[in-house]
């Protein structure tokens, strides 16, 4: 299975717009034919792919300012499904966009997934609205890079800058730090 990010020139566009259509919409009785995707082409594209080209799972990142991200379109194939796919292209998504510098992802969960994503760190805020014709909630998540050469455990120390001292104000546990190799 490989990940990759293509653009909406593509063929593996149309593969992804076929599988959302099958997905997402036609189970809705919609059509993303009824849609303006024009702003997709200023979007992030990313697909999980089989040896021969086939798409199993995508999702689209939509970048805001400050370095927030909107999720969308997650999607996987209906013969694939749970089995692990959604989670393993969120991880490689998550990956790919923090090493371009977001950190702050939302995306609108339907309510019947809302378990799900929160296994994936999301957090709810704010109540149930319509969507596409069904309830969704918003869900957000921070994901802190990790420092170069560390695994950066910091990410979980409620960690401050002491500017009269000049140092952390809260102390720097060294064994919280594991240098990678
Ligand atoms: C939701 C979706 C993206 C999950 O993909 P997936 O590859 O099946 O997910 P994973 O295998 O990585 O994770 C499985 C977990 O997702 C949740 N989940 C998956 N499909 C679900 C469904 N139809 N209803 C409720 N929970 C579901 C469950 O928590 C499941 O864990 P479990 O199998 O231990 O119960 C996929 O089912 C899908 O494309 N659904 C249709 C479109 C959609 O709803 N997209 C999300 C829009 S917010």
């Amino acid at each position: 299975m490989n990940f990759r990010e293509f653009t909406t020139g593509s063929v593996d566009y149309q593969r992804e717009l076929a599988l959302r259509e099958a997905v997402m919409r036609a189970p809705l009785g919609l059509s993303l034919r009824n849609e303006d995707l024009s702003a997709e082409k200023d979007q992030l594209h990313f697909g999980l792919f089989e040896a021969d080209g086939t798409l199993v799972a995508s999702v689209i990142a939509a970048p805001l300012a400050d370095g927030q991200v909107k999720i969308r379109q997650m999607a996987v194939a209906s013969s694939r499904q749970r089995r692990g796919l959604e989670t393993r292209i969120m991880g490689e998504l998550e990956k790919t966009l923090v090493a371009r510098g977001f950190h702050r992802f939302v995306l609108h969960a339907r309510v019947a997934v809302v378990g799900f994503y929160r296994k994936l760190g999301y957090v709810a805020v704010g109540g149930e609205f319509i969507e596409v014709t069904i309830p969704h909630v918003r869900m957000e998540k921070t994901v802190t890079a990790k420092i170069r050469g560390f695994n950066a455990k910091l990410k979980v120390l409620p960690l401050g800058w002491d500017a009269e001292v000049g140092r952390p104000s809260t102390p720097l546990r060294a064994g919280k730090l594991k240098a990678l190799r």
